[in-house]
């Protein structure tokens, strides 16, 4: 469908790759790896024609189509959400677009409905809804202008845009920096299932696990493929740099040999043109690269460390909050110490980044206080950054932009180069920075002058696992407290000593590190331990708790507004009258009547599915053959209803949730 063929690509002298080629084909699912800056999304951009190569060639399958999503920032106008997602061809943007802006009874209305309904806009508006939803939109967004979605979620409608179009080819940079772990799973299920080719550019190991049929590595300059999905890749990668190396070693020692029958005999008149002959066939040799490694280890390094705070350094009392009707924290207590470094766990749309966010106080809570401690400067590092950074800045004077008089250029130096900016890379400038360069000038930027309580969400997006390890090292000589969310589980291992579970509105403390966490709560994957509800192995171990839980849920995962969320509207409903509250009242009945048959469902299913399970286990599906694809089918069948009944549950759930917490208001 696409072929490459010997493109080169340099930038201000540095080349990024040298003769690379690679061919795509129809139903391809291919990984594309390397560390930050290796021009991983500089390849999209001179496939996608956005850069031209210095050298080769990009040819496209004629009549092949793509679907783009960019790694950072992607245009929204006056559209709204579900626009957006339905605008898979210009032609469709473009109707829609006269559609929202003219009246019903006009000529044009009449003419754009004409080329919507020619384009299946009814069929596409019915799938962009599923897909919205799949990547955790509510209902109520759909019509709400995309421009005052925040950036993940402006990200994530035009995520669902490619998906709605199903181009032949998906590009996708980074997709998953965009979503929370809940919304990761339906999207990786609804890739597996995609007819089209895709190319996706991930450091996510578990996703290009999932997903990837094999995996292209940029390194030093060269595209490498290998066949299957990361772990094979990592093997295969162990092997080729084993016999890499001793290549090398064979080829150094060859070198060092004729390099002393040369320099022993050049003196000599009888031995002198031998000599020379041996130099020359070192000239002649094909030399090869020392294989990576040493080059991107982190450098011992001592950060600065921050002024030593009061030993109670942030309190919540009382706090309440809210989005819009929903409410995510009621009366709730908290207090950090210094010195903690916290990790936050639960299920997504716990709660997890707004308590960050009142900590740190960039959210005011509908009701309560936050208190600092004495000398406390709360620091904040959220997963999608707008720095502010001058782009015609260098990365060095961006570094230093702002930091306190005492750092020194020297510092600012040592701490780029602990952040892997090395030589020259301190004078490129902010503006052609990767994704993964510019998050780690921004660690770089507060670690010279770190505050010392230090709130962060996501810290790792974007970054690849040598920046990790080295925001590992910085973290771990961290002097003042820390609490952050994070879904590497290496990283919160190295980091965390002590664990806060949220689930419901409720806070947990675990006075031990993660593998503490996982003990107290017999938990049996880590991962999946890191958005465990209450009870956390039993998902639905009673009514009342999931019920508050799945509400929260609903709430936490709304999109942000860039205004600030709906204080008003909480104040105004408590405020409804009484006869609204007996209207009401009915309706939560008539709900937890529902949702209790829906639970009763999917008890019997589960029953069902374990006694098919069962049975495939034993003894007999193995000497019967027909039986065994029997019980498959029907095993099947029980887990496609279990599905769509679990849905039923979860959104009836959220529905009883939501008027709860409207009854008692
Ligand atoms: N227009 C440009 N001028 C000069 N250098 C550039 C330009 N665009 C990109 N670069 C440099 O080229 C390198 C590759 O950038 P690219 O964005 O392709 O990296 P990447 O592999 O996608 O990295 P990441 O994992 O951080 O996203 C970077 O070091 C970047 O600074
Ligand atoms: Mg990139």
């Amino acid at each position: 469908m696409l072929t490459l063929s010997q493109v080169t690509k340099s930038f201000n002298g540095r080349t990024l790759f040298e003769e690379a080629s690679l061919q795509l084909n129809r139903g391809d699912r291919i990984g594309l790896v390397g560390p930050n800056g290796a021009g991983k999304s500089t390849l999209l951009a001179v496939i996608l024609g956005r850069e031209q190569p210095d050298g080769g060639s990009v040819v496209w399958e004629r009549g092949a189509n793509y679907g783009y999503l960019p790694q950072e920032s992607a245009a929204v106008g006056n559209e709204t959400v579900l626009q957006l997602a339905c605008a898979v061809s210009t032609e469709m943007a473009a109707a829609l677009k006269v559609l929202a802006e003219t009246s019903d009874d006009s000529e044009e209305h009449h003419a754009a409905l004409e080329v919507f309904a020619d384009n299946d806009g009814w069929q596409l508006e019915a799938r962009a809804k599923q897909i919205l939803k799949g990547l955790a939109f509510r209902e109520t967004d759909f019509d709400r202008p995309a421009r005052t979605l925040s950036g993940g979620w402006v990200m994530r409608a035009h995520l669902a845009r490619l998906l709605v179009q199903q181009p032949d080819l998906l590009l996708l940079d980074e997709p998953t920096n965009h979503l929370d772990l809940e919304s990761l799973g339906w999207f990786q299920e609804h890739l597996r299932t995609y007819r089209g080719a895709i190319l996706v550019i991930s450091h996510d190991r578990e996703f290009l696990n999932r997903l990837v049929s094999s995996v292209v590595e940029i390194s030093r300059g060269r595209l490498y493929r290998y066949r299957g999905n990361y772990e094979d890749y990592l093997g295969q990668k162990d092997a080729r740099a084993e016999q890499q190396l001793a290549a090398y070693k064979n080829q150094q020692k060859e070198i060092q040999s004729l390099q002393a029958f040369a320099d022993r005999f050049r003196a000599k008149a009888s031995k002198a043109s031998q000599a020379q002959s041996k130099l020359k066939q070192i000239d002649r040799m094909d030399k090869l690269e020392a294989p990576e490694g040493a080059e991107r280890t982190v450098g011992q390094f001592r950060f600065p460390q921050p002024q030593r705070s009061g030993q109670r350094v942030v309190v919540l009392k009382d706090v309440d909050q809210a989005y819009g009707e929903l409410v995510v924290y009621r009366g709730l207590q908290f207090q950090a110490e210094r010195g903690q470094k916290t990790v936050l766990v639960g299920p997504n749309g716990a709660g997890k980044s707004t308590l960050l966010k009142l900590l740190a106080g960039v959210l005011q809570p509908v009701a309560g206080e936050r208190e600092l401690g004495h000398q406390v400067r709360a620091g904040y590092f959220a997963q999608h950054r707008h720095e502010m950074l001058r782009s015609d800045a260098t990365v060095l004077e961006a570094a230093m932009d702002g930091a306190p008089h005492g750092v020194s250029e020297q510092t600012a130096r040592s701490l780029c180069g602990a952040f892997l900016f090395r030589g020259d890379d301190v004078f490129k400038p902010v503006a052609v920075l990767s994704g993964g360069e510019k998050t780690r000038l921004g660690l770089v930027k507060m670690l010279l002058d770190p505050p010392n309580l230090l709130l962060m969400d996501e810290p790792t997006t974007h970054l690849d696992m040598a920046s990790i390890d080295a925001l590992i090292g910085a973290l771990s000589q961290y002097e003042g407290t820390l609490l952050f969310i994070s879904h590497d589980v290496h990283f919160i291992r190295s980091i965390a000593s002590t664990v806060l579970h949220i689930s419901a509105g409720k806070l947990v403390p675990y006075a031990g590190n993660y593998d503490y966490y996982l003990e107290k709560t017999k938990a049996t994957n880590a991962r999946a331990a890191l958005v465990a509800g209450e009870g956390l192995s039993d998902k639905r171990g009673g009514v009342v708790a999931p019920v508050a839980k799945a509400a929260n849920a609903a709430a936490a995962a709304a999109p942000e507004a860039v205004a600030g969320p709906g204080m008003k509207e909480v104040r105004e409903a408590r405020k409804r009258d009484s006869a609204e509250r007996a209207a009401r009242s009915k309706t939560l009945r008539d709900k937890q009547k529902a949702l209790a048959a829906a639970e009763a469902e999917v008890m019997a299913l589960e029953g069902k599915q374990a006694e098919l399970t069962a049975a495939l286990e034993g003894p007999e599906p193995y000497q019967n053959p027909s039986l065994a694809l029997q019980l498959n089918r029907d095993l099947m069948r029980v887990q496609q209803a279990l599905a769509v009944a679990t849905a039923t549950w979860d959104a009836l759930a959220a529905e009883v949730g939501v008027l709860e917490v409207e009854s008692e208001a």
